[in-house]
């Protein structure tokens, strides 16, 4: 019997990380494969259109959990996806980076004895106030298989007693999806259709809890963001989260569309995001993926955190942390628009070759866990 893996994505980061281990299992075969989505995420822009951008086979199992707190959406996953599994049990499962729905699905699995791989795993904030640390922590804890995208992380992964027998440095996934859109997604000329035709601008995304949900730094965050646009043209890409966030302070018309300088927009496509970073002059942003992206587009990024689990883009990247304190986020870009940035270095293993290595790895996994097949 050949071994069935369930690739197990539910929000937005982890289309892109789910696309080319889907193309990597195609390519290599040996192994079936279902893909199981949470519904984590549920807005067509925040979901529906990275399948169809990048070509991810529609999934077979889908969970409908939505929104709600942190408790209500991990129980609903563990609930729901346990269910799944009592019903037709894979060989193995594969959970992607570190949103609620990663660690959901991977402690439902582990309990009924179905072996987690994990993908992204080692990265480490050393932050425990964020969600996202936890779900790495725990995640990581009961994983079989850990598949590693930078250095650090296998680092990690020692210092914490994880057997180095479970841990492959396979590079990043991400890359590899970006490499491959980054054609499609520049003949979009995102920009040149919000009429930024040939002019220099930047590129906006918030939705960190740390930066989102306090109504004084968000205030704060939004007030500097207008400062800056007056400088330099942005476009804001907004989440959801920070929509609700603003309105719920009074604060709807700093995010509104229709400003001379901000160009606000909602959630946007895969490719219209690459798209729209691989021109920016800046990118000033709280998201984990897009510091990825802009080093490996050598574009100056200003990460808005106080620590970062991607310490590569750092070391080798085009990302600096500015955290959000006002003075520090202007200094940093006074400095890009001065050009006095770090142009950035390759990143060993981001070569848009990970799928394929994942793949190698999943299937020597399964040869080890499932060795009676025939
Ligand atoms: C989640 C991940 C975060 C990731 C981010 C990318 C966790 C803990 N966090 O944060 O790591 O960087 O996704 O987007 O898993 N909402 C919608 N439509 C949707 C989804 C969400 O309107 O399709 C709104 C709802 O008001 C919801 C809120 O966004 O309550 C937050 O959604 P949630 O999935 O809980 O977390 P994110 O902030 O998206």
């Amino acid at each position: 019997m050949t071994p069935v893996l369930d690739l197990v994505a539910g929000a937005r980061p982890n289309f892109m990380k789910l696309a080319p281990v889907v193309q990597g299992l195609v390519a290599r075969g040996g192994l079936e494969f279902r893909i199981v989505h949470t519904g984590q995420h549920y807005d067509p822009s925040m979901t529906d259109i990275f399948f169809e951008d990048l070509r991810i086979p529609a999934p077979a199992v889908h969970l409908d959990v939505g929104s709600g707190t942190h408790g209500v959406q991990t129980a609903r996953i563990i609930e729901r996806y346990e269910a799944h599994l009592l019903k037709t049990p894979p060989s193995g499962m594969v959970v992607f980076g570190d949103v609620n729905s990663t660690v959901a699905c991977a402690l439902a699995a582990v309990k009924l004895g179905v072996p987690v791989a994990h993908v992204e795993a080692g990265l480490r904030s050393f932050d425990r106030t964020m969600p996202e640390e936890i779900n790495r922590l725990l995640t990581d804890a009961i994983a079989d298989l850990l598949l590693v995208s930078e250095p650090s992380g296998v680092e990690n992964l020692r210092r914490e007693g994880v057997n180095d027998s479970k841990v492959r440095l396979v590079g990043n996934v991400m890359i590899d999806t970006l490499m491959s859109q980054l054609p499609e997604a520049r003949e979009r000329r995102t920009a040149a259709r919000l009429g930024l035709d040939g002019r220099r601008y930047g590129f906006v995304t918030l939705h960190r809890p740390s930066n989102v949900d306090d109504p004084e730094t968000l205030a704060t965050l939004l007030g500097l963001l207008q400062d800056l646009a007056r400088e330099l043209p942005l476009v804001f890409a907004i989440h959801p989260r920070t929509v609700a966030a603003a309105a719920r302070v009074g604060l709807a018309a700093l995010v509104a569309d229709g400003q001379e300088h901000l160009i606000c927009l909602g959630p946007q496509s895969y490719l219209d995001t690459v798209s729209l970073v691989s021109g920016a002059a800046v990118v000033l942003t709280d998201s984990g993926g897009l510091q990825e992206e802009t080093s490996v587009l050598r574009v100056p990024c200003l990460t808005l955190r106080d620590n970062t689990e991607r310490p590569v883009t750092l070391t080798r990247g085009t990302s600096r942390l500015v955290g959000n304190d006002p003075a520090r986020i202007r200094a940093a870009f006074a400095d890009v628009l001065a050009g006095d940035w770090p142009a950035g270095d390759t990143i060993p293993l981001w070569d848009g070759k990970a799928g394929g290595r994942v793949a190698e790895e999943l299937t020597a996994w399964m040869n080890r866990r499932c060795p009676t097949r025939t």
